[in-house]
């Protein structure tokens, strides 16, 4: 397939990802690597309207360490105590934060993200083994909807 991804940027962010989505597939499904296939996804969700930093974060330990990412740069680690991407690890859920600033221990890679989603990334034993993080520079840019177009993605990760 052509490595260009395409799709309607004035459509609404749901249909974008219903574009996105088979796109991702063709491109993510052939490839065996894990961490090319983290690559390319935030590649292609980055290059969603309004989706300023789009990246994964992998559990080390206690820690939270940066992985695949597009974006300016971004803290390189974290405690897992810390931050939403902590809070997803913890808790084992997604975060949906509509405003960065009003969530305790958000930790500010750039003063441009304003809300953001985190979902853990689960393996065989239920254990969260990485995060997706992805920053709008939008207040209140996402939903439930995301979310559950977002684990779709993320479903694009695994290997049978
Ligand atoms: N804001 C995140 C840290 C990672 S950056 O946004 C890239 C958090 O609070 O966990």
């Amino acid at each position: 397939m052509s490595e260009e991804i395409q799709f309607n940027t004035a459509a609404s962010r749901k249909e974008i990802y219903k574009e996105l989505l088979p796109q991702a597939e063709a491109l993510l499904k052939p490839e065996p690597d894990e961490i090319a296939r983290m690559a390319n996804l935030t590649a292609i969700l980055h290059e969603i309207p309004g989706f300023f930093w789009v990246g994964f974060y992998f559990v080390r330990g206690e820690e939270l360490v940066l992985g695949p990412f597009q974006g300016p740069v971004a803290c390189s680690r974290f405690s897992i105590l810390k931050g939403v991407c902590g809070a997803a690890v913890r808790e084992k859920k997604m975060q949906i934060v509509p405003d960065v600033e009003a969530f305790p221990g958000h930790i500010a890679c750039s003063s441009l993200s304003k809300s953001e989603i985190v979902i853990p990334l689960f393996d065989a034993d239920r254990k969260v083994w990485a995060v997706l993080d992805i920053d709008s520079t939008k207040l209140e840019d996402f939903s439930v909807m995301d979310g559950e177009y977002l684990e779709f993605f993320l479903d694009l990760l695994k290997r049978d």
